[in-house]
């Protein structure tokens, strides 16, 4: 099933100049970037974007994180999207990611993991609509 996901590069990676070594990971899996924008989230819209972790610890210092850099917004399509883009991504924490995964390569801990996936069909939905209007995605 051809489905289309959210991914975030994340300020860590855009601060290391990673963007294109990144989209190699996901082209090179057979994910297409059908949208692609560079942007500086403000602090309210990053808020809004991770209010699911709004009760977690981490919440605040991972909004604040997500405001200290550019980040690029995009939208990847593929077979199984969603689920292909977190296995291309590894794990959370760049210490449990396996071999050959973008976190794995180049992120640098829990929170500064270099790439946000959507989790599910219904987050995927609301997080490209966040970002992008229909007209901004060319498949
Ligand atoms: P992401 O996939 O974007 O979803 C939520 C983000 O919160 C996650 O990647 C990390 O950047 C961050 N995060 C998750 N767990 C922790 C943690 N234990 N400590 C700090 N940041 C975290």
């Amino acid at each position: 099933m051809t489905e289309r996901t959210l991914s975030i590069i994340k300020p860590d990676a855009t601060a290391r100049n990673l963007t294109g070594k990144i989209n190699s990971f996901f082209e090179e899996a057979g994910l297409r970037i059908v949208a692609q924008k560079r942007l500086r989230l403000t602090l309210d819209q990053a808020q809004a974007f991770y209010a699911v972790h709004a009760e977690r610890s981490f919440y605040n210092e991972l909004c604040e994180y997500m405001v200290s850099g550019p980040v690029v917004v995009q939208v990847l399509e593929g077979e199984n999207a969603i689920v292909r883009n977190r296995e291309i991504m590894g794990a959370t924490n760049p210490a449990n990611a396996d071999e050959g995964t973008i976190r794995k390569a180049v992120g640098k801990d829990v929170q500064e993991n270099s790439v946000h996936g959507s989790d599910s069909p219904e987050n995927a939905a609301k997080e490209i609509s966040f970002f992008f209007s229909e007209i901004e995605i060319a498949g």
